[in-house]
């Protein structure tokens, strides 16, 4: 089976050809970050005017590198949601019109599903497992109990961890988009055999019941800082406070990711004893503090620890093929009145979130 799948939902634009033998043939991604930069944010009409002009050529460059024509593939898969809608619009008029004029099926695609089973194309991973799913727009523990069966255990009550990246990054001065920017200013002031523990952060939540998640109070403690340190050199923040700062907020993010699924562990062995993997996933899975801080829980833990290569983490059209595979295997399909969804959580009956407007909702996904 080989499905093409198209990626449009935030600021990446994105087309895959996938193989069900879980062999990716082509996985282009066009960044837009150029485009956003000056805004020191992704602007949804930006976005979605920069997906219309470059997917048809993406798709085209996906196709090309797969060797294939659209007569070879066996369905288009599109994310159909959550996400910016603009963007989403874009790539499911896309995938409907290819699928129209070429009578395929039409899958579309729930972006955090898309992420959510990255693990099972490039790991094969055997449901169930305990997935943390982490990115600009999300920050759940859910157990994954198979396809379209997800159950969450805990989500943030307040800021998405990716976004706390990304707020840090612009209270620290390093820009956008911040994950990145605050993981090499971390490794600068490692690099540089600073003290880590310069910096005493708040650990929201951490040791408190449930596996829920906070990073408000940590994103404000981070601002105190900078301002404190501002006021006593009268100017702005030095290359070395900076640093220093980035290495202790991502330090004290990967001490509250480990106690969070610490108590999921606990969760999920009791209802599933056969055991099962730790998987990560999403943008801040990239992040490799955080991938070697959950590697030595999962260890300690007697449970495969599995994370996507760092490409695989971030958006990309190769996880929305494979999620159309697996839907389309269990006989799954969207008929081509499908409406793009602005939100779509991945386990609909859970409990919505007091303190967070719209949780869930992914604004980014
Ligand atoms: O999954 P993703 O590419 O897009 C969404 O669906 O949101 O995640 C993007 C998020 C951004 O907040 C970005 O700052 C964060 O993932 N991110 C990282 C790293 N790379 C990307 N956060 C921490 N460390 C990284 N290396
Ligand atoms: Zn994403």
């Amino acid at each position: 089976m080989i499905v093409l799948g198209i990626e449009t939902s935030c600021d990446e634009t994105a087309a895959a050809v996938v193989t069900d033998a879980r062999e990716i043939r082509a996985d282009v991604v066009l960044s837009q970050l150029d485009d956003h930069t000056p805004y020191g944010g992704v602007v949804p009409e930006i976005a979605a005017r920069a997906h219309l002009e470059h997917l048809d050529g993406l798709i085209r460059r996906a196709m090309a590198e797969a060797g294939i024509g659209f007569g070879d593939l066996d369905a288009v898969a599109a994310t159909g949601g959550p996400g910016l809608i603009g963007g989403v619009i874009v790539g499911v008029m896309t995938a409907k019109a290819i699928a129209a004029a070429r009578g395929l099926p039409f899958v579309a695609v729930n972006h955090l599903e898309g992420h959510a089973l990255t693990a099972r194309l490039t790991d094969d991973v055997a449901f169930p497992y305990l997935l943390l799913l982490v990115s600009g727009g999300h920050c759940q523990l859910l157990v994954v109990e198979g396809v379209g069966r997800y159950r969450r255990l805990g989500t943030t009550i307040d800021d998405a961890v990716g976004e706390a990246f990304d707020k840090t990054a612009k209270l620290l001065g390093l820009g956008y988009p911040g994950g990145p920017l605050v993981e090499k200013a971390a490794a600068r002031a490692t690099d540089a055999g600073r003290d880590p523990g310069r910096f005493d952060l708040p650990r929201p939540l951490v040791g408190r019941p449930g596996c829920d998640f906070s990073f408000s109070g940590l994103k404000t403690a981070v601002r105190r800082h900078v301002e404190e340190l501002a006021k006593a050199s009268g100017g702005p923040l030095s290359d070395a406070d900076r640093d220093d700062l980035a290495a202790a907020f991502q330090a004290t993010v990967a001490e509250v990711m480990a106690d969070r699924c610490a108590r999921a562990i606990r969760r999920f062995k009791e209802e599933h004893p056969q055991g099962g993997a730790l998987v990560v996933a999403g943008g801040v899975a990239a992040n490799r503090t955080l991938r070697a801080r959950l590697a030595t829980l999962a260890a300690k833990e007697g449970m495969p620890f599995v994370a996507p290569p760092l490409r695989l983490c971030t958006d990309n059209a190769a996880m929305i093929a494979w999620a159309g595979i697996e839907r389309f295997r269990l006989g799954e399909s969207d008929p081509l009145s499908f409406a793009p969804r602005p939100r779509w959580p991945l386990d609909p009956t859970a409990a919505p979130v007091i303190g967070r407007a719209g949780v869930g909702s992914g604004v980014k996904a």
